[in-house]
């Protein structure tokens, strides 16, 4: 019988933002309640483009955690630990770089796209092989349900490859995880980019103020084509329109459509109407994150806690890859 167990993770290099709720998090919060859920704090992973500023992740790390919890992670449902707290996904990493071809990790669009810049032979050797070591993230768990975003897609095929030949060259020991893709579509910037990102100054933080809030949304980029309020406009290519397709209900979004391509609802009024309902899915949050970084032993407990019960399914797999590519010298 396979029991589902569900592991997702994030780099460590910076706080979350609403792309993140939407894009992951909002999924994490409901799959906690049906599986065994993991969620690894990639440390190891940030340094590949962090190495020169480790402090930072350590900074961050706690940043993150407190994210987590303020989006409803359940540190009494999931497992929060640290990626490099549990050497074996290391020890694995080692492992399956042995069977994976450089020709392979090149052609991985995700690791192209974020090394747009570099050429193959600048690029850095963690780097370029990182969705290896992704790959041991999911398999020291014998994760069966990966939730991500639709960039991850290449690294989940990657795993999934890894895991055959695995199995096919030793003994079937390790698990294929499936992607599971949110629904939902990525959520762009308030500036109208594709991707709501941290180092693109485009996004909402999830722990931000009231005034952030407001602000972010005053200053975000609508329809160029609206000057007056009676301009018919084309919310399709709007944030602001995203946002509330995203966190409003689809008849509110629905009236906002139609208000706007009819032109008998002007930016100010819809942009009113989404202050007022992220200020409602962010307040609950700014609660519970106050809450958790008044007690910050709390917070270390939670992410040791969960780093030793990480540590001991990894130790079992260790075992269990040992033996099966026949490294148990000793008994
Ligand atoms: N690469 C992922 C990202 O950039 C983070 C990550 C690291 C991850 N290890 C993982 C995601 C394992 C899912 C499973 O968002």
């Amino acid at each position: 019988m396979i029991t589902e167990r569900v592991l997702t993770g994030d780099r460590v290099t910076g706080k979350l933002h609403l792309g993140h709720y939407v894009g992951s998090l909002q999924n994490r919060v409901a799959l906690q309640d049906q599986y065994e859920t993991f969620v690894l704090l990639a440390d190891i992973q940030a340094l590949t483009t962090h190495f020169e500023q480790p402090g930072l992740i350590r900074h961050h790390l706690r940043e993150v955690v407190l994210d987590y919890l303020a989006a409803g992670i359940d540190p009494a449902k999931s497992t929060i630990f640290v990626q490099s707290m549990v050497p074996e996904i290391a020890e694995l990493t080692v492992l399956f770089s042995m069977f994976v071809t450089v020709n392979l990790l090149r052609h991985n669009p995700t690791v192209k796209e974020e090394s747009k810049s570099s050429s193959l032979d600048e690029m850095y050797y963690g780097f370029l092989g990182y969705p290896v070591s992704q790959a041991a993230d999911i398999t020291f768990c014998k994760a069966t349900i990966v939730p991500v975003g639709d960039d991850q897609l290449p690294h989940l095929e990657l795993t999934r490859k890894i895991v055959r030949r695995f199995n096919e060259l030793y003994q079937p020991v390790l698990v294929e995880p499936q992607a599971l893709i949110s629904d939902m579509p990525r959520l762009v910037g308030t500036d109208g980019n594709a991707k709501m990102s941290k180092s693109r100054g485009n996004a909402i933080a999830l722990d931000s103020s009231t005034e952030e809030i407001a602000f972010k949304i005053k200053r975000a980029t609508t329809d160029p084509a609206r000057v007056h309020k009676t301009d018919p406009g084309h919310p399709d290519i709007c944030p602001i329109y995203a946002y509330h397709c995203a966190f409003r209900s689809k008849d509110e979004a629905a009236e906002i459509r139609e208000g706007c391509t009819a032109g008998t609802m002007g930016c100010v009024a819809c942009k009113s109407q989404i202050t007022a309902a992220l200020e409602e899915l962010i307040t609950p949050m700014r609660e519970r994150r106050a809450g958790y970084a008044a007690k910050p032993q709390l917070v270390d407990e939670i992410i040791m806690t969960g780093t030793e019960r990480a540590r001991s399914i990894a130790r079992q797999t260790m075992n269990e890859v040992r033996e099966a590519m026949s490294l148990n010298y000793f008994g």
